[in-house]
């Protein structure tokens, strides 16, 4: 039997994908690419706007007419966490509902005909999904599930429950098995992956991220790791120490920031204000000068001003962020911020993203520009053509002629050229 999988959304649900493969390779499925050759559609799907949201009943439209008499249509993931049975109401070709929160009961929801699984308190932390051998030398690997946060603006608590994290133990088995299958470069995923070892849903020896990252460094065929996200309140100094000194720990970090301004934080209840994020920023920077900085924000919240736009602008003169990730906030059910009747007018959100993302472009021109002549060490991670591409530990992504190099391999690359930001490089 074959099954076609739609994946939205981040990191998180890239992996439940993987999960629900292995799961469903168990019970005589293999992947396809081809949705109108499966026996079994499954949409992965995300909420945290609501463009993508909208998007889905287009799309379940769109499979219902091409898929095999008979085929079966499975809602996953985070929209199918908050919207639940409505979505079978609103569209009857769907057989079967599974919410984020419900990943390891993929293979006995396929037999229930408009079965909905979507229990906030169901407790996947300790299952050990079947999994399936790792298709490059990248891998990623979820540490907690859940929220804890609450930022006034975001549905994901409401789609993947309370914060718990993943026994240590069974994360080292798992990155040892990777490790062992040809993986060079492990992700850890968490929607706040350095509070990892606030609560376990069994006993478990007091650990933290830190304790984390410091055992997983430990295995020998594993030569990077990276994580996302980590959030700005949990960035404590022993945490930063050892981001800059453990040599197997990439030198780019993802540090969410939403806004500039102290009243809109407020507003977010994102716990940080814009000086402990700066004075955060202040000591990476001076630990790894050569550290790559991404980030998050969101221009139209609720009631934020002129002024406060003017704040968040400020912090990215200030940061230079390497990577923006930029959106207009987006109304979402269940959250606090939803029924607030201070929005932004469209037009104004609209023009202040523009702003940012345009000077966010200039900055990236003059960061590509003083990177000529540098040299990284390069992970290599596809061919294609005589061109490879790669990252170094510090996140800049470089093309340049492969010569006698294969995938996996580490080759020191000088920055040679770029365009539009991005980086060519020559193996030096
Ligand atoms: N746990 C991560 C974020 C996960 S959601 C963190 O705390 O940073 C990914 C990003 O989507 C958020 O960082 C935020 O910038 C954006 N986002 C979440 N809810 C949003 C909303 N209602 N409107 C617009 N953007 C939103
Ligand atoms: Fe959403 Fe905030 Fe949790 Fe991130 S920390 S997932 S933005 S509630
Ligand atoms: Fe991820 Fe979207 Fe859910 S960002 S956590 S898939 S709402």
């Amino acid at each position: 039997m074959k099954l076609y999988i739609e994946t939205m959304g981040c990191a998180m649900n890239s992996r439940d994908s993987e999960h629900m493969v292995g799961e469903l390779g168990k019970v005589g499925y293999t992947p396809t690419s081809e949705p109108s050759e499966a026996d079994l559609i499954l949409i992965n799907t995300c909420s945290v706007r609501e463009k993508p949201e909208r998007k889905l009943f287009s799309e379940i439209g769109q499979f219902a007419k091409i898929k095999k008499p008979g085929a079966k249509i499975g809602v996953c993931g985070c929209t199918a966490s908050h919207m639940g049975a409505e979505i079978l109401k609103k569209a009857p070709s769907v057989n079967f509902v599974l919410g984020a929160r419900n990943v390891s009961k993929i293979s006995q929801i396929i037999k229930q005909d408009k079965a909905v699984a979507i229990d906030l308190d169901h407790d996947d932390s300790t299952y050990v999904f079947a999994s399936q051998a790792p298709s490059s030398i990248k891998a990623l690997l979820n540490i907690s599930i859940g929220c804890d946060k609450h930022c006034t603006y975001c549905i994901v608590p409401h789609t993947r429950g309370k914060e718990i994290s993943i026994p240590m133990d069974l994360l080292l088995k798992e990155a040892d098995k990777l490790a062992q299958a040809g993986v060079k470069e492990i992700l850890l995923l968490g929607q706040n992956v350095n509070n990892y070892g606030v609560r376990f849903s069994t006993a478990h020896p007091k650990v933290n991220f830190t304790t984390l990252l410091e055992k997983l460094s430990q295995i020998s065929g594993l030569k990077r790791i990276r994580f996302t996200s980590p959030h700005p309140l949990h960035m404590d100094n022993v945490f930063l120490e050892h981001f800059a000194t453990n040599p197997k720990v990439c030198k780019s970090i993802h540090i969410p920031l939403q806004s500039g301004s102290n009243a809109i934080l407020k507003a977010m209840k994102r716990g940080y204000s814009r000086e402990w994020y700066l004075d955060r920023i202040t000591r990476l920077k001076t630990l790894v000068p050569e550290v790559g900085i991404s980030t998050d924000i969101i221009v139209g919240f609720p009631g934020e001003t002129p002024k406060d736009f003017e704040d968040t602008l400020d912090i990215l003169e200030q940061v230079r962020f390497d990577t923006l990730y930029s959106f207009i906030y987006s109304p979402r059910p269940l959250t606090p911020s939803y029924t607030w009747e201070n929005k932004v007018p469209k037009e104004e959100a609209s023009a202040h993203l523009e702003r940012l993302q345009s000077r966010h472009k200039e900055i990236l021109e003059q960061k590509a520009r003083a990177e000529l002549g540098k040299t990284h060490e390069v992970l290599i991670e596809k061919i294609a053509e005589g061109v490879a591409e790669g990252r170094s530990g510090n996140g800049r992504l470089l093309s340049f002629e492969a010569g006698g190099a294969g995938v996996g391999d580490f080759v020191a690359v000088k920055v040679v050229a770029h365009h539009k930001g991005s980086l060519k490089g020559r193996i030096a």
